[in-house]
């Protein structure tokens, strides 16, 4: 199902990175079910072509294995889209991921991977595209960079929440460089969306859904299609003077919502009074 007109994105071509789950297969199922073309790149390969087999039914989906934090991976998604379909008109950023953790406590291990994952990945996957497809065509293109509410820090996600603001910037960068190119570059923040990936990657003891719902002031969590429409917006030419921008899709829980900070027991804290003369009194 989708708001848009049928045929809205007949003879477009998409990427999807972790595009079989989750946020990602809403997007990839709003394409598809619009008329584009689209390949979905995971790094569970298994998960992958499952969710490409049930999406079938919608139309042409290709799923590709490809890890975007590594560089020969992404090189190969890219040549393998283009081998099979000859063009890029659009690419999603969506693939991520990242654990609840204080900042004192991160491993170089840890916080690494999710810097690679959010911030490095999407630099490759946008690299890639651009340098073997948008360069080389009179066609333009546009790409959607799925962040995250970190607008005011992101306690207990310290590391995607850095990752997620260096994606905000680099996407400025990218919609000013590669403006002459007909290349739109934009950002969508989505809040707190159930879907059973989601919820499935969190430990047992930690429902991060449930800890967000009341500073949400809709009162509920968003759904994956309520940001895949948002994604489309973006992709079309309804957007096409929008680059450069970040797209909240959160219900306007990011303007006051008080994220994770009580799971530290933050609230149960004496006040604190920071004193940088209180040595010499
Ligand atoms: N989704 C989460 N992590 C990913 C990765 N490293 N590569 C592709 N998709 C992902």
């Amino acid at each position: 199902m989708s708001v848009f007109r049928p045929g809205l994105f007949k003879d477009k071509v998409a990427i999807v990175t972790g595009g079989g789950t989750g946020i990602g297969k809403a997007i990839t199922e709003e394409l598809l079910t619009l008329g584009a073309r689209v390949v979905i790149g995971s790094r569970d390969g298994d998960k992958l072509n499952t969710a490409a087999t049930e999406m079938k039914k919608l139309g042409d989906v290709t799923p590709i294995r490809c890890n975007i934090r590594k560089e020969e991976d992404v090189k190969n998604l890219v040549e393998k889209t283009l081998e099979k379909y000859g063009k890029i008109d659009f690419l999603v950023n969506n693939g991520g991921g990242q654990f609840p953790c204080p900042a004192a406590d991160f491993s170089l291990k840890g916080w690494n991977a999710v810097i690679e994952t959010n911030l490095t990945g999407t630099y490759l996957m946008s690299r890639e595209v651009y340098n073997k497809y948008f360069k080389t065509t009179e066609n333009g293109g546009c790409i959607v960079n799925i962040i995250a509410d970190m607008f005011r820090g992101f306690p207990m996600m310290a590391h995607t929440g850095a990752a997620r603001a260096g994606v905000e910037n680099l996407t400025r960068s990218l919609a000013i460089e590669w403006a002459q190119q007909g290349v739109r570059v934009n950002c969508l923040a989505p809040g707190p969306i159930f879907s059973q990936t989601a919820s499935d990657n969190y430990a047992k003891d930690f429902a991060p859904f449930e800890i967000a719902r009341p500073g949400i002031p809709a009162k509920r969590l968003g759904n994956p299609q309520e940001v895949s429409s948002a994604v489309c917006f973006l992709l079309s030419p309804g957007a096409q003077f929008i680059s450069g921008a970040t797209l909240r899709v959160d219900a306007g829980g990011s303007l006051h919502s008080k994220q994770m900070w009580h799971i530290d027991d933050h609230e149960n804290i004496p006040p604190y009074t920071w004193n940088p003369y209180k040595s010499k009194l």
